[in-house]
């Protein structure tokens, strides 16, 4: 792609620009702020995005000041931002608003200095009393927070400004544990105001995923049990759990992945068109999917879910150590790191039609796709000659990296009496030429603006861990004795291709 502007897109202002606002960022001396959600900001700033007056307070242990805070967050905007090196010029204007305040989450006095802040930066800075407050903490800290926010007046606005508060991920660790958090937080802030991210509905490619079902005539006919044989959704990572061993241990891929990125993709894939794009609408369709999926029970899971962990291997030709070596993780950990499901949707659309799962760390390579595959054809008409290995149709959604769409299909070897699949390709890259916003750049521009259609709403996150918590305490009933099961840089466990043959089917070689 050339470096050169696009002048098309150069100074232009697409969509609509919030109102001054500030972002207050608990946890914010840690690594999503400096590694995800400041740049995203900056960047937002680089296309113009953000209002005048936008401010950002980080709120977190460590004793800084704004200047060391400001330091820190350059740091990372230079090392993560997609829009290449700094610019000292909007840095400077943009760093102008940022602050910083030490706090522990559960001292009331810090909140009431907090209080102080906002209201002198809705007076210097003319933010009007409108707040996004940004849980990027642990888990356990999320109680406090949201306690101490409401205790101290900060879940509703002075002037008649918003506030809004943004939940990170993990949204509780089983269904009962989510439920209270959702308690915790709507005894404090309405519905509306909660904005519960899921960054994979952030990115683009998932985005198009309802673009290129609604918007267009021709895939809508075919999206059902019909034509559909199977849909296979595959996120696949190429690192190991590197230096998150300790949540992760707590957590593992079911949880970590399948709960809220995988089960999103396929509530996407799966859903009935909703009546508008709106927030409500969207969501009443996607939550109608989840709760249409057969519950796996626990003692279920030997037929529908199959389960890995890593052990030592290489990965990209570096040697990686098996996962139980990393640091953080208990020796004899039973924690998965590859998970596959065989999933079913019960409704007019999809019955019969297997949804299969998988996710996993240390694969060979790091790629995301939806992929639907078709019916095979009836082969008579080639019966008698060399042309009856017809291979089906498949679309493959790739969501990460090379993002397109693809569509494979039979075309005759030229001058052969044989078939041979080729390919119809989409890339992103390719057809606009213009590199992709980050997931957190849209979804904060969303949040600030009101939008909360890419968020997820409280009874769908209670659907997902409907799903998945008889799984997860199935897998405890039954201790997987074969951990460590596949090698590093392998595609995942040999029990996983059982798993797909049993069916008379193959996982994608991706
Ligand atoms: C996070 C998980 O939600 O998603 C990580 O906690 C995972 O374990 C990450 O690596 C993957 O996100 P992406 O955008 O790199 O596909």
């Amino acid at each position: 792609m050339s470096d050169l502007p696009n002048p098309l897109r150069h100074g232009l202002r697409i969509g609509r620009t919030p109102e001054p606002c500030t972002v207050v960022i608990f946890g914010a001396s840690g690594d999503l702020t400096s590694r995800k959600l400041v740049p995203a900001l900056y960047n937002l700033a680089h296309e113009r995005r953000l209002p005048g007056g936008f401010s950002v307070v980080g709120f977190a242990r460590r004793p800084w000041d704004d200047a060391q805070f400001r330091q820190v967050l350059l740091d990372g905007v230079n090392a993560n931002s997609r829009s290449g090196a700094v610019e000292a010029e909007l840095w400077a204007s943009f760093a102008e608003g940022i602050h910083y305040q030490p706090g522990n989450f559960d001292d009331p006095s810090a909140y009431a200095r907090l209080v102080e802040r906002l209201a002198e930066l809705d007076l210097r800075r003319g933010t009007g009393g409108n707040r996004v407050f940004y849980l990027a903490t642990p888990p356990e800290a999320y109680p406090d927070i949201i306690r101490q926010l409401g205790a101290h007046g900060l879940h509703q606005s002075p002037h008649g400004g918003w506030t809004r508060i943004i939940i990170e991920k993990p949204f509780g660790r089983d269904l009962a544990s989510a439920q209270a958090l959702n308690q915790q937080v709507l005894a404090v802030f309405a519905e509306p105001q909660v904005y519960r991210i899921d960054h994979y509905l952030g990115k683009e490619t998932v985005q198009n995923i309802m673009v290129f079902r609604f918007a267009n005539g021709i895939f809508e006919p075919l999206w059902d049990r019909r034509s559909v044989d199977h849909v296979q959704i595959t996120v696949a990572e190429n690192l190991g759990v590197e230096d998150r061993g300790g949540y992760y241990d707590h957590s593992g891929a079911l949880r970590d992945m399948i709960q809220n990125h995988l089960m999103q993709l396929l509530a996407l894939v799966a859903m009935e068109p909703p009546v508008s794009y709106d927030a409500d609408a969207v969501r009443d369709e996607k939550v109608k999917v989840l709760r249409a999926v057969r519950r796996i029970r626990p003692e279920e899971v030997a037929t529908y879910t199959v389960r890995g962990q890593y052990d030592a291997g290489s990965l990209s030709g570096r040697p990686l150590a098996g996962y139980r070596d990393e640091r953080g993780v208990d020796p004899a950990s039973q924690t998965e790191t590859y998970v596959g499901l065989k999933l079913f949707v019960e409704n007019w659309r999809w019955a019969g039609v297997p949804f299969y799962l998988r996710s996993g760390k240390a694969l060979p390579r790091r790629v995301s796709e939806i992929a639907i595959q078709f019916k095979t054809v009836p082969t008579m008409l080639f019966a008698e000659t060399p042309m009856h290995d017809i291979e089906p149709n498949v679309l493959a959604i790739k969501l990460q990296p090379d993002e397109g769409i693809t569509l494979k299909f039979g075309s005759k070897v030229p001058g052969q009496p044989q078939i041979r699949p080729v390919t119809m390709d989409f890339r992103y890259g390719t057809s606009f030429g213009v590199a992709s916003p980050e997931a957190y750049e849209r979804l904060l521009l969303d949040c600030m603006l009101g939008d909360s259609t890419l968020f997820t709403r409280r009874d769908e996150v209670e659907a997902s861990w409907s799903l998945i918590t008889p799984i997860h305490q199935g897998w405890l009933a039954s201790p997987a004795q074969s951990f460590p099961n596949y090698e590093a840089g392998s595609w995942g466990p040999n029990s996983a291709d059982e798993f797909m043959a049993r069916d008379g089917r193959t996982w994608r070689r991706l």
